[in-house]
């Protein structure tokens, strides 16, 4: 595991037309097996759940969840039984990212659409705890006032490490991380997320909100561009998968399909349109996300870059 940020340089035509240094933090690379902003956003999670005596984690998500599939290796690293609530009837065949879930011990509990879109009502959640026993509850994609200190390290580790930039760059799906870069900067330097859902406009009432309750503030400092959803969340874009397969080759760096590949297009499309001054350096995030292409193969036959 690296001691300290590491960052690479992408140099892309586009931004050397508009005078802009992009670059790319390796976040993916922090914990080998909770990559990016996952292990960011359990870490004050887990100590919390140890402090309050929890044996049991119990969390929400899709059939191809990243957050599902690092609760499942957290618990696994660090001696927590896990529960993951899953959206939707069990399918036939399991999908890869919760057959690993099973391989990690995490207990399924399949709930209808209708009774997942509950998920966040405190009576159904008790329901839940009722039935399946006591445990440290964490949210749909892991995002709570814990997590956002824990992402907002990020911003710490990459000024001890004395890393120059005037902008950060990340997918946004809940938009905890973005939240959590954002108190780190405490009104520092520019921040961007980009929306992997398709109509995110309430995004950016969710990061004020987060930011609100962790500090106290809403930052100005910030953009959410919401034209890189290729589709919507998780869905098949010939046009996206042709982007993350030239990124591939120019720079050997593998993106997920369904946040990572929309945080660098986004981010180019910025670029090009002259959303950052010249001079300026961008550094985009990567987050990891690359169990996710498994699925994407199981369901679309998709290609995947060979490095996958
Ligand atoms: C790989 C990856 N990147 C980015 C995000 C976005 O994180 P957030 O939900 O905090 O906006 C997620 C969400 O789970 C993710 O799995």
């Amino acid at each position: 595991m690296p001691s300290g940020p590491t960052v690479q340089e992408l140099p892309e035509l586009v931004a050397e037309r508009r005078g802009v240094r992009l670059r790319l933090l390796r976040d993916d690379w922090r914990h080998p097996e909770l990559p990016g902003n996952k292990w960011r956003k359990l870490k004050y999670n887990l100590l919390a759940a140890r402090e309050q005596g929890q044996k049991t984690l119990l969390t929400f998500g899709g059939a191809y969840s990243n957050h599902l599939a690092a609760v499942a290796a957290a618990g696994r690293l660090q001696g927590f039984d896990t529960i993951g609530v899953v959206r939707g009837e069990e399918a036939a065949a399991l999908s890869p990212t919760l057959q690993q879930c099973r391989a990690d011990g995490m207990q399924l509990h399949f709930v209808s659409r209708e009774d997942y879109r509950r998920r966040t009502d405190d009576a159904w959640v008790r329901e839940l705890l009722t039935d399946l026993g006591p445990a440290y509850v964490l949210p749909e994609g892991g995002t709570n006032a814990l997590a956002l200190r824990g992402v907002a390290e990020l911003v710490q580790e990459l000024d001890e490490a004395g890393e120059a930039y005037d902008a950060l760059a990340v997918a946004c799906g809940t938009g905890g991380t973005l939240a959590g870069l954002l108190t780190g900067l405490d009104g520092r330097k520019q921040a961007v997320g980009v929306a992997a859902l398709k109509g995110a406009d309430w995004l950016r009432a969710e990061v004020d909100a987060l930011t609100e309750h962790v500090t106290g503030r809403r930052y100005a400092n910030y953009h959410v561009h919401l034209d890189a959803h290729f589709g919507g969340y998780a869905k098949h874009s010939t046009e996206l998968l042709g982007f993350v397969e030239e990124f591939y080759l120019r720079h050997r760096v593998v993106l997920d399909p369904v946040y990572t590949a929309k945080l660098l297009a986004g981010t180019l499309q910025l670029i090009e349109q002259g959303h950052f001054v010249p001079g300026s350096t961008v550094l985009a995030v990567h987050t990891g996300g690359l169990q996710g292409w498994a699925g994407f193969q199981q369901r679309f036959g998709a290609w995947a870059p060979a490095a996958v």
